[in-house]
């Protein structure tokens, strides 16, 4: 009986024990740490994280300001997904060379493809300078006195950085909201290239319909090979570069995994808010999710028309079209798991218990007493500011492109580089297409405007005295005459200010007349809502909370597990609720769902699966099947995308590559039932290099376990 006790209570902990949690790499306690263990760790810390020898922190990338990737060959090959090169792929895709529908696979190092804007960092290491930072503000400044002494010191230490090793730059974030401050040092490597990449049928197979799904039977990886000098040190890219030697390199692991083993993924996570206040959980529905949701569906049935059109246009906007889908979709599906699982009225209960414990000992607790109201008055009075600015940003900013080059123009103080700019901005950009996107998000935010202070004057009044009140025309007459919307021409300007009779630089003039009366917000919000986190971790002091994401380094451990809860809206049942999917329902999505683009797969790819063969190596042990994607407890979001996910020896068994629709709250609440991270399987990204594509010389430079 006592020991029947003692194995319930061992299971109620399991399965109550969060998994939450993006643990700073170099700053583990001793209790998370302990916890690393128990759940089947066999690495020493050391060997995780160590400033003197190699560890497995060095195997570990950020990839271009927005990924994360794994080195896995001492001659710096390194995965990553295939949302993450996909730009990359897509730069080197001509209908010709069509790499996105095909692949890729550089048959030499003479083959591999260089890309201008990629790079890696290192993380070398992380120190905490909170004192200096929060000991230089005066206890009555404002937030934006506040911000700027951050920004003053910060500079300061940033300069007091050795950078004799080359390519070292340094960085410093604000953790939990300011109430903490890091400084990270990275090194950084610019010469990054394209190796490989498999079939846009494998490696984004399901697209959007599947997007931020389970079950997922996505490829989603891609190969890059980091270059250096001949001394290993960084270099801007020359055809003298040589492979970049690591310190450390990831060993694969061809021995899978099974429900309950140990998992964690090393990587960046962008940005989370999970001590957000209730009414700021509110605003994020309905100022940022409803508004990207609406602007971006007229945005991207536009581009869907036109990529339908011809290949060429398919291939200019295959990226573009896939990042903004990404967060649409998002919007739509964190909306519904924040109503669904009653997040809101979580953190309400969570607010008022705050209230009741600052009540009791109002003499140390005061100061957390007004907090809420001064969040509620926030969010009440700037509602319409906040809706304002994010669909002017959706609208505008990142609306149409050409537009909004010229608004990013307007709004920068330097004038130099300008054709290199417009070069950079040009190179993906169909004229026509981009007229109707302007035209259509310029109606619609004059119809979706919350406010008549934000309205737009100089353009209604010249479209209703000139045009009629027909806002085509007034477009039309603008993609005439402006010289943004004729490439060629634009081609021949010195500087950005020489065009500032351009009828579209005066239209942007307007629009940014309107950004202006949305700019300003008033109230301290950020002060407000870091109180309110102070306040929650001083009264759950036994609790060990985790900062937020902000795009540093972080661990976050778990183990494989399937979710008890899945529609599985697509595939198999029996697939939704396990923890790993199979040849099979990667076939039968394609067979089922004929017409759906997003399942479609070129003859080779399809021929391939049907055939079935695949090397005996990658076949999982324990199902005899090839395992294609899998579920793991680990707390990841956008920027993680690449993530190692290691086993508890540390060998590489996947690639994170998304998370799923129930708990798409994640960001802001993590629920600890539905909350999984989705892995592609690191025998799937084998077999198809191997299988599929017979690209042996990479096969071969990796160390197999
Ligand atoms: N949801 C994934 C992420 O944000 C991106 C997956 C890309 N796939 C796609 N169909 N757009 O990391």
């Amino acid at each position: 009986m006592r020991k029947f006790t003692f194995v319930l209570l061992l299971c109620l902990c399991l399965t109550a024990r969060a998994d939450e949690g993006m643990w700073v790499m170099g700053n583990l306690s001793e209790k998370t740490d302990s916890i690393l263990r128990s759940l089947g760790l066999e690495l020493t810390p050391e060997e995780l994280y160590s400033t003197e020898n190699p560890s497995l922190n060095d195997a570990i990338v950020q990839l271009g300001g927005f990924c994360s990737g794994v080195v896995v060959s001492p001659d710096g090959l390194m995965f990553t997904n295939h949302h993450c090169g996909f730009d990359a792929i897509q730069d080197h895709s001509t209908p010709k060379h069509d790499y996105l529908k095909n692949g890729f696979f550089a048959k030499s190092f003479e083959e591999e493809l260089p890309n201008e804007d990629l790079f890696v960092l290192f993380h070398i290491k992380t120190v905490d300078v909170t004192d200096l930072i929060l000991g230089a503000i005066p206890a009555d400044a404002n937030d934006l006195q506040a911000d700027s002494i951050i920004d003053a010191v910060s500079r300061r230490l940033i300069e007091m950085v050795d950078y004799s090793g080359k390519g070292i730059e340094s960085e410093v974030n604000a953790f939990y909201k300011g109430s903490k401050y890091y400084l990270s040092v990275y090194q950084r490597y610019e010469d990054v290239r394209l190796v490989y990449a498999p079939p846009q049928c494998l490696g984004k197979y399901g697209g959007d319909t599947d997007n931020w799904m389970w079950p997922r039977q996505t490829c989603d990886f891609s190969v890059f090979r980091i270059y250096a000098d001949k001394d290993n040190n960084p270099a801007e890219y020359s055809k003298d570069n040589v492979p970049y030697h690591p310190r450390k390199y990831a060993h694969v692991s061809t021995q899978g995994y099974y429900d309950g083993s140990y998992a964690m993924t090393l990587g960046y996570p962008g940005s989370t808010d999970r001590y957000l206040s209730s009414y700021g959980i509110e605003s994020t529905m309905r100022t940022i999710n409803d508004v990207r949701y609406q602007v971006r569906g007229v945005k991207l049935s536009i581009l869907d028309e036109a990529m339908k059109q011809s290949d060429a246009l398919r291939i200019m906007y295959a990226s573009k079209y896939a990042s903004s889908s990404n967060y649409w979709k998002f919007s739509l599906g964190q909306n519904t798991a924040l109503d669904n699982l009653h997040v809101i009225a979580e953190k309400q209960q969570l607010e008022r218990d705050l209230m009741q414990w600052a009540q009791e000992d109002t003499l140390a607790r005061g100061r957390y007493i007004g907090v809420l109201d001064s969040l509620q008055q926030f969010y009440t009075d700037n509602y319409e500011t906040l809706y304002g600015r994010n669909l002017w940003i959706e609208s505008f900013y990142s609306g149409s492109d050409i537009f909004g080059f010229v608004l990013r123009n307007l709004m920068r103080s330097r004038d130099d580089d300008f054709q290199e700019r417009v070069a950079k901005q040009y190179r993906d950009i169909d004229v026509a297409t981009d007229k109707k996107v302007f035209l259509a998000l310029l109606q619609n935010y004059i119809q979706h405007v919350p406010h008549e202070r934000f309205q737009l004057t100089d353009i209604p009044q010249e479209v209703d005295s000139l045009y009629g009140g027909d806002y085509a025309r007034y477009v039309d007459y603008l993609y005439e005459k402006s010289v943004f919307a004729h490439p060629e021409e634009l081609k021949k300007v010195h500087t950005f200010d020489e065009l500032n009779e351009d009828p579209m630089y005066l239209a942007a003039i307007d629009v940014l007349g309107s950004f202006f009366a949305v700019w300003g917000w008033h109230g301290d919000v950020e002060t407000h809502e870091r109180l309110l986190g102070e306040g929650i971790r001083e009264m759950n002091h036994d609790h060990e909370y985790y900062p937020d994401a902000n795009f540093t380094m972080r661990l976050s451990y778990g183990l494989c597990k399937p979710i008890d809860f899945a529609p599985g809206t697509t595939g198999l049942k029996e697939e939704a609720t396990s923890m790993m999917t199979t040849p099979r329902s990667f076939l039968n999505k394609h067979e089922q769902n004929p017409d759906n683009y997003d399942y479609r797969l070129i003859p080779p790819v399809y021929k391939w699966m049907k055939k079935g063969k695949f090397s005996p190596q990658y076949i999982d042990k324990r199902t005899h099947q090839l395992p294609l994607c899998f579920l793991t407890t680990n707390d990841i979001t956008g920027g993680n995308s690449g993530s190692g996910m290691f086993d508890g020896k540390g060998r590489l068994i996947g690639l994170a590559f998304d998370g799923n629709w129930e708990a798409m709250s994640g960001d802001l609440k993590f629920d600890n039932a539905l909350q999984r991270c989705i892995g592609v399987d690191i025998r799937w990204v084998l077999s198809v290099m191997d299988d599929y594509s017979h690209a042996k010389r990479l096969i071969k430079e990796l160390t197999i376990e």
